[in-house]
């Protein structure tokens, strides 16, 4: 069987894979370009980049693909609407906005004739995208990285939302392989968006010791937090980690740049971020990551990746078809 394409706006995105957006210099030019380059949409995380190196990372990541790129900046980031000018102007094709609403957003980007996705985990906010114009939904469950928005399985919630919005609905969050792609495509999904899986491939600039921390940890490392932004997360539960949940207010940052619009000042999550993406800082470090890592067992080129999961997917939905009781 055929896997379908996926309509966002007016761009026909030969494979129904979105590469999540990881924020703090984690899904950079690299990994954005190469996963375009597979027929998927490759994202750079525009999040804890200053605008300068985000031009460079979107013209990167154009000069090595002619495939379709995205941007995704939380709506949390002080800089949210400057960082979506910058991805506009660089002639981004499509914007991807998460952990929060921006109704702004909308008005912005239809200026310039392109495409929003909103990440959402209810019927009501979905409906709301709808309405503002966004040319799909995701829908994020509570096993994905990154901020939730819920507590809830993408599997519960994905059937409503389909039947409740005609936009494309694109489920995320806990999928690694084909075979979770075929049961999101089954459930009425227009495709998946995964960030733990190429998180840990090849091309993803991220430090290697994220990757190899992430290969040999144990489904029973993982915790979920709050994070300074107020929302919850799923992490590796490192000293940093232990510290915040003990409430230890020696990890409060004695100076702070202000980077997001609300924030605990637990401890610096910006610092704490780049600490893990950049230097695979175990002690100091806060390490995102879908609920899934385990079932991850090695880091691989990202078109060893798309191969694998399309076959997987194949499989499963040849098997579910076969399986269909004849009438
Ligand atoms: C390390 C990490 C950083 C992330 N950063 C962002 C972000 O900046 N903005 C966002 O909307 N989602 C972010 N996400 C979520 C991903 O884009 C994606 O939706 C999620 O990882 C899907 O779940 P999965 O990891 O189980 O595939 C992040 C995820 C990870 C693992």
């Amino acid at each position: 069987m055929k896997i379908p394409s996926l309509q966002i706006g007016r761009k026909l995105v030969d494979t129904p894979i979105i590469q999540g957006g990881m924020a703090v210099s984690i899904s950079t030019a690299e990994l954005a370009a190469a996963v375009a380059n597979q027929g998927g949409i490759g994202v750079v995380g525009g999040t804890g980049l200053s605008m300068e190196a985000l031009r460079r990372q979107m013209r990167e990541a154009r000069d090595a693909t002619k495939g379709i790129l995205g941007l995704n900046i939380m709506v949390a980031a002080r800089e949210f609407k400057d960082a979506v000018l910058v991805a506009l102007k660089e002639k981004v094709d499509v914007v991807i906005a998460g952990a929060g609403f921006s109704r702004d957003v909308f008005s912005i980007c239809k200026e310039w004739k392109t495409p929003v996705i909103t990440m959402v985990s209810s019927v009501k906010v979905a409906r709301l995208a709808e309405r503002l114009g966004a040319a799909a939904v995701i829908v994020e469950g509570c096993d994905a990285g990154g901020h939730l928005g819920t507590e809830e399985k993408t599997s519960d919630l994905l059937p409503a939302i389909c039947e409740a919005v005609s936009i494309p609905v694109i489920a995320a969050g806990g999928f690694v392989d084909g075979q979770d792609i075929g049961r999101m495509l089954e459930l009425g999904a227009a495709g998946v968006q995964l960030g733990t899986r190429f998180l840990l491939s090849d091309e993803c600039t991220v430090h290697k010791d994220f990757k190899s921390l992430l290969i040999n940890a144990k489904a029973s490392d993982l915790v979920r937090i709050i994070s300074p932004v107020g929302l919850p997360a799923n992490a590796l539960n490192t000293p940093l980690v232990k510290k915040h949940l003990a409430q230890d207010s020696s990890i409060r940052p004695k100076t702070c740049n202000g980077c997001l619009k609300h924030c605990s000042h637990a401890f610096c999550i910006r610092d704490a971020l780049l600490k893990a993406s950049q230097e695979g800082d175990y002690e100091r470090g806060l390490f995102f990551t879908g609920k899934r890592y385990p079932d991850i067992s090695a880091v691989e080129p990202v078109k060893k990746i798309f191969n694998d999961l399309l076959e997987g997917t194949r499989d499963y939905l040849n098997r579910t078809l076969v399986q269909e009781p004849s009438r």
